[in-house]
């Protein structure tokens, strides 16, 4: 938390408060809050919500992705993308995000998603979801 305040980033605040007041738990059909540990340490989190910007349903956003930074570059924050795409496979069509940095963009960009200019979202990921028997 202090970390990713001094690099300027305010999302980690953001959802201990909205968690604690009750507002997004990720706790809703669809969405996910997914912890990377390194034994008791807590060294990256990422959420999955159902889209509120989305009028559609089936559209879910990926938020609040951060790898401590002596964690970066070793697959941690595609292990935790990988877990939230696979966990938002049966419940949504399109993932979407939205970030601010060429940095994260790059990192979404490897990992598939494909650049967009929408209101809510500057990147997005058409799910594939495997066939019914
Ligand atoms: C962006 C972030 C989550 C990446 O996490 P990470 O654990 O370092 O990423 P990984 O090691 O899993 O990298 C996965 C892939 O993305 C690529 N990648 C990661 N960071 C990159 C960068 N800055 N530029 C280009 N590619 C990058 C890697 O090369 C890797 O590609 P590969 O698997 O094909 O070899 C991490 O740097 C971070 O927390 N940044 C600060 C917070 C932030 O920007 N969050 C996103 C806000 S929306």
């Amino acid at each position: 938390m202090d970390e990713s305040r001094r690099e300027g980033f305010s999302f980690l605040v953001r959802l201990r408060a909205d968690f604690e007041n009750g507002s997004n738990r990720f706790d809703a059909a669809g969405e996910a809050l997914l912890g990377g540990w390194c034994g008791e340490a807590l060294v990256a989190v990422g959420g999955l919500n159902r889209d509120p910007y989305a009028p559609e349903p089936r559209v879910g956003r990926l938020r609040h992705l951060y790898v401590a930074h002596a964690f970066r570059g070793r697959g941690v924050g595609r292990a935790l993308v990988e877990a939230l795409v696979s966990a938002a496979a049966t419940h949504y069509d399109v993932l979407r995000l939205r970030t601010d940095t060429p940095d994260a963009a790059r990192f979404y960009e490897a990992l598939g998603f494909v650049p967009v200019a929408e209101r809510h979202a500057t990147h997005r990921l058409v799910l594939v979801r495997p066939p019914t028997a």
